[in-house]
């Protein structure tokens, strides 16, 4: 029996079992201290605050459904109920002035899922761009697949296409300078927490679109952008019909990171083209995938997610979404105020902070472990141009985020 040997490929492990590997391994080492003090994690972007009222006594609702004979379910349509299908075009889409049917709406268990699984629907031979730093799941995903030669010392592969975003160009990935097919946007930005404008958008469409190239537009973080003048969706721009995918999650804005409940955007615009050269139709492909491999999501979670669109859903997801930016902008004042430099956390839940001159992000995770007793995430597990950065989520408890600057504001790495 034969493995996939580009799992060899793999650099490293994955970031955040790395991060909980030596989290647990200092925790061994030092209980006593950690009594006293204990750790804080603002490592992995996970939710921390309840789920939605809404939410829940809708998915109440549902499993009751389930135990009568009348209105149980059994298995749901493969992309999705149409009552949620409906209202993600509705209010995400149609609300805002982009062109999205209910039908090209694919609802899923996740984007890191999600953006994994695209691939399957992709040829070998593209040339795919990503940023540094990175998400590493578009990275780690096309290594398993096979479209990329082997990892150089900084952790780059071969075959891929870095677009470095560094302060000095504002975070916004510059167009490459090599023709590429495949082309991964976040934004709001996992790790950077920058925000593309209309203006950065509109060019990378324009590129996709002369290029032949698919947008595969991770809008997981859409919920936090508080400027109403920012683009939420990649449909905003004219044009991207007919060059981008998108991601979207009910994760982060309505506590479905344990639930699991998220949707891919196909426009029925979009076409490939087969190795002989016919136009296919990427929602086609993806139809044919997703009925093939998947049975969606729990109905129970389907009616959770229809709820975040009620008026008490809207309300209280909004509610949500804003205790953890007001988190966020504790951090970057707090650690501004200490002398550091802090990008992001204004239109997503995430700072960027830079690390003390000399010091690599690292360094910066085992200080911040081992003498604030504070996780982090380092900068450099998101690509090499992450080397100087470490970034804090913003999700977490207020009382937890209080005590986790006011240790860094007490002296440490500053
Ligand atoms: C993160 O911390 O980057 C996120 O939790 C990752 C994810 O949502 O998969």
């Amino acid at each position: 029996m034969q493995i996939n040997d580009n799992f060899l490929k793999l650099a490293a492990g994955y970031l955040f079992p790395e991060i909980g590997r030596r989290v647990s391994v200092f925790s061994e080492a030092n209980a006593e201290a950690l009594k006293a003090k204990p750790i804080i994690k603002l490592g992995i972007g996970d939710v921390t605050e309840p789920m939605p009222e809404a939410c829940r006594t809708a998915m109440i609702k549902a499993v009751n459904e389930l135990g009568k004979a009348e209105t149980f379910r059994g298995y749901g349509p493969a992309f999705g109920y149409d009552f949620l299908r409906e209202k993600i075009a509705q209010h995400d889409f149609v609300d805002r002035g982009c062109e999205i049917a209910a039908d090209e709406v694919f609802v899923s268990d996740g984007s890191k899922c999600d953006s994994a699984n695209l691939l399957d629907i992709l040829g070998p031979g593209n040339r795919v761009a990503v940023c540094d730093p990175v998400y590493p799941v578009y990275v780690d995903t096309n290594v398993m697949a096979g479209h990329t030669g082997a990892a150089d010392e900084s952790g780059r592969y071969a075959g891929l296409t870095y677009l470095p975003v560094t302060a000095e160009n504002g975070f916004a990935p510059p167009l490459p300078g090599e023709k590429a097919d495949v082309i991964y946007l976040c934004s709001p930005n996992n790790p950077t927490g920058a925000v593309l404008d209309r203006a950065a958008l509109t060019a990378w469409v324009d590129y996709a679109n002369a290029n032949g190239a698919l947008i595969l537009f991770d809008a997981a973080y859409a919920a936090f952008i508080t400027d109403d003048e920012l683009p939420r969706s990649i449909f905003e721009i004219d044009g991207a019909r007919t060059c981008a995918i998108e991601l979207r999650s009910f994760s982060k804005s309505a506590a479905f990171t344990g639930t699991r409940c998220a949707y891919t955007v196909v426009p029925k615009d979009l076409m490939g083209r087969s190795s002989d050269g016919q136009e296919v139709s990427l929602h086609a492909l993806w139809s044919r995938r997703q009925s093939t491999k998947f049975n969606c999501v729990a109905y129970v979670v389907q009616r959770g997610a229809e709820a975040v669109y009620s008026d008490d859903g809207r309300a209280q997801t909004g509610e949500l979404i804003s205790f953890y930016m007001e988190n966020a902008r504790l951090i970057r004042e707090a650690l501004s105020a200490a002398g550091m430099t802090v990008h992001g956390a204004e239109h997503a839940p995430y700072a960027w902070v830079g690390c003390p001159e000399g010091v690599t992000s690292w360094a910066m995770f085992d200080k911040l472990l081992h003498e604030a007793h504070l996780v982090c995430t380092p900068g450099a597990g998101f690509g090499s141009c992450g080397e100087g950065y470490f970034r804090l989520s913003a999700f977490n408890s207020r009382e937890n985020v209080e005590a986790a600057i006011e240790r860094v504001a007490a002296g440490v790495g500053v």
